[in-house]
């Protein structure tokens, strides 16, 4: 893949611009990259029936080939060229929470590229909210894959200025929306079998999506002879390069313990917390508002050039379940 020049466009989701909107579907239907946000975080985009371009995704972000991408559609419609099968817990969730942060994880079709689904038996599809997102997908009428524009392992962006800190270069197009307002990364539902499967928390949470489909098993990878993987389930992952502690408790003794060591810390709270650390930021104390926050202070803690970073244990509550998650992939 060549390098590009890489331009920002201004995109207001308030009065989202049709001839921004046309350029970026102009650029994704010549094979090209585009970053775009989402109601979660920034994704960057490629037709996903075009198998080279969506390598070219895998090549941008450093992404390993065995970890595949979700599709994105704005039309129901949209879903059927690509899935071998649609359940009717495929209707009732989409009719629930589409458009929204779930992604459906469904037995693919032979339209699929296999780069997009890393040669497995299963697409990954996703209808987002985000009026950009929106606008761009019914305007170039393409299914979009678009894994999180971020490189591999590293944290997801939540506004463009994220993305372009490490895809300048090798995105043509970053539509500019502001910070996005979820945060955290949709929820990923496996519904290609009888017993669906919570393969990475989210947004939407396992309570509510267990009122509409019963039960749901934990989507451990190493209980299934499945080839295909989820690799943001296991390993570390939306991580900082600088090393990450998580607590315990608020991490202040942790603080002052690697400070006595003469390491520079950044510290992350919840709430307010009397001046400590070399850098600190403080987060908001109720979940959602926390989810919005969390990557741009991560982003901002991990490019302050410090030795580590200590971050305040959030509650054990349910509501919190997402946001553990990330923390603990982060601290791995
Ligand atoms: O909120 C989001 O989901 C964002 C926005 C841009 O939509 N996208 C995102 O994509 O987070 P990505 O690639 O960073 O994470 C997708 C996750 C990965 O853990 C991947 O392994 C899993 O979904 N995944 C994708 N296709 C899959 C499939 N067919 N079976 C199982 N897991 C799959
Ligand atoms: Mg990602």
């Amino acid at each position: 893949m060549s390098e590009h020049f890489t331009e920002v466009l201004m995109t207001d989701p308030d009065r989202v611009p049709p001839r921004i909107i046309e350029r970026a579907a102009l650029v994704l239907s010549r094979g090209g990259l585009v970053a775009f946000p989402t109601e979660t975080v920034y994704g960057l985009g490629a037709n996903a029936l075009d198998g080279t371009a969506v390598e070219n995704i895998f090549i941008a972000k450093g992404r390993p080939a065995t970890n595949p991408v979700i599709v994105h559609v704005s039309r129901l419609e949209d879903v059927q060229p690509l899935v071998a099968h649609w359940p009717t817990l495929a209707t009732k969730l989409a009719e629930h929470f589409w458009p929204g942060p779930l992604t459906l994880v469904l037995p693919r079709s032979s339209r699929v590229p296999d780069v997009v689904t890393a040669g497995g038996p299963t697409v990954a599809l996703r209808m987002p909210a985000h009026p950009v997102a929106r606008a761009l997908l019914e305007t170039c009428r393409l299914p979009l894959a678009a894994p999180s524009a971020n490189r591999s392992g590293e944290i997801s962006a939540t506004r463009a200025e994220h993305v372009l800190k490490t895809l300048t270069g090798k995105v043509e197009l970053i539509l500019d929306g502001g910070p996005t307002p979820g945060g955290l990364e949709s929820t990923v539902l496996d519904i290609s079998s009888d017993k669906p499967r919570l393969l990475r928390p989210g947004l939407v949470s396992r309570a509510e999506l267990e009122a509409i489909a019963g039960r749901i098993e934990n989507g451990d990878i190493g209980s299934t002879n499945e080839p295909l993987r989820s690799p943001g389930m296991l390993s570390r992952h939306y991580a900082p390069r600088t090393k990450l502690e998580l607590g315990p408790g608020t991490g202040r003794q942790r603080v002052q313990e690697l400070q006595r060591q003469g390491l520079r810390i950044g510290w992350l709270t919840m709430g307010p917390q009397s001046a400590l650390a070399d850098v600190q930021r403080a987060l908001p104390t109720d979940a959602v508002s926390y989810a919005a926050a969390l990557y741009d202070a991560l982003h901002v803690l991990d490019d302050a050039g410090l030795d580590c970073l200590v971050v305040a244990a959030p509650p054990q509550t349910t509501e919190w379940q997402a946001i553990w998650d990330r923390l603990r992939r982060a601290s791995q």
